[in-house]
């Protein structure tokens, strides 16, 4: 397995890049960066695993980095500061992602894509139109990473159980997107039965406050980082949990479940039913949302879709709003695109 980060001396790109040195799974780590790769890479070679580790430059071109790599994973671009919305990075990374999506495209069409970068609900679609515009576009490849959603879900919700729900017991799905009133924390279903009567036990106050963290939580760690970036170690943990349960479902492991923003292409089994709940809603354009998904070895096998018949009522208000906004940030996404040629 070949592996190939992009912004890996960032933040997010070094915890990351160090989990993936790690995984047994991994034989080959590349970490392309505008600055620093060399080095970072030459200290991770002295740690005894055998995944090989390699350095590039932005000077020596995207080539040795992303040649027959299995899977790209991309946090590059810029992070947030007080004060400013995902979509403020929208110009900046919108033409790094659309840069790294051409050369992905030239060096790598089939390799599976993790894009982490901000605004997700917008870098993900434009990703998906710089592969169609090349023509080697396979949604059932291409990932925008929302784990961190449901990685503070489950924290949060253990966090004010005061440890009577443990965080390894704890599987939330968030659907959605992944920026404020997109992100839909989903606490009224669950096969752990524990989580919820805990959330039903919680008064309508807890409960709209708890939802609220989820939805903002990363403006927690923007606030406390004071103009230092965003959510580092935290998103490197849940994108190598993305990235781990890819590489096993690729190497034939079967029922794997994770949850990512993808698009709703005919391709992908569960779309269509998807595509019907959002018309019930009285939306159209929604082309891309993060919903659990079952992967498989091309990737995306299913949708698991059944999670919308079991939403409370407060939920598919949340789950409206959301879906008025995802709109508006996909659109955004393809008219970039479109809108260059
Ligand atoms: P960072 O500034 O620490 O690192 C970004 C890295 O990208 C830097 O090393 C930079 O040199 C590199 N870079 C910039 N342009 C590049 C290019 N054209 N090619 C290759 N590398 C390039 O930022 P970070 O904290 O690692 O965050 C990175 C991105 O991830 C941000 O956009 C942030 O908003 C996003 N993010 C997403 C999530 C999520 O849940 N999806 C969570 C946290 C952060
Ligand atoms: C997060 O959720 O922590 C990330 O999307 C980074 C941010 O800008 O909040």
């Amino acid at each position: 397995m070949k592996v190939a980060v992009i912004g890996a001396a960032g933040g997010i790109g070094q915890p990351l890049s160090l989990l993936l040195k790690l995984s047994p799974l991994v034989d080959e780590l590349t970490m392309y960066d505008l600055v620093n790769t060399p080095g970072i890479a030459a200290d991770l070679n002295h740690i005894d695993t055998d995944a090989k580790v390699t350095g590039c430059l932005a000077d020596e071109g995207f080539e040795g980095a992303l040649q027959n790599a299995d899977l790209v994973v991309i946090p590059a671009g810029i992070p947030r500061k007080p004060g400013m919305t995902r979509d403020d990075l929208f110009a900046i990374n919108g033409g790094i992602i659309s840069n790294i999506a051409e050369n992905c495209a030239k060096s790598c069409p089939k390799a599976h894509i993790l894009v982490i970068s901000n605004p997700v609900n917008s870098t993900v679609a434009i990703f998906a139109e710089v592969f169609k515009k090349c023509g080697v576009y396979d949604p059932r490849r291409l990932y925008g990473v929302t784990t961190l959603d449901l990685v503070r879900a489950n924290s949060f919700i253990s966090e004010l159980s005061g440890g009577k729900l443990q965080s390894k017991d704890l599987n939330v799905t968030v659907i959605g997107g992944h920026s404020g009133e997109t992100i839909v924390p989903i606490f009224s279903h669950n096969s752990n039965s524990q989580l919820v009567s805990f959330y039903e036990s919680l008064s309508m106050e807890q409960r709209d406050s708890l939802i609220h963290r989820v939805q903002f939580g990363g403006d927690e760690i923007v606030t406390a980082k004071k103009g230092q970036g965003s959510a580092t170690l935290s998103m490197a943990y849940s994108g190598f949990r993305l990235a781990e349960s890819l590489m096993k479902a690729i190497a034939g492991e079967t029922n794997i479940i994770e949850s990512a923003y993808i698009q709703l292409d005919q391709s992908i089994q569960g779309s269509t039913e998807v595509k019907s709940y959002i018309a019930s809603k009285g939306l159209t354009d929604v082309e891309y949302i993060s919903l659990p998904i079952k992967l498989g070895p091309r990737g995306v096998e299913s949708i698991e879709f059944d999670i919308l018949n079991h939403i409370n009522e407060n939920e598919e208000e949340l789950l409206s709003t959301c879906l008025e906004q995802l709109k508006g940030n996909i659109a955004k996404g393809v008219d970039f695109v479109k809108g260059a040629n």
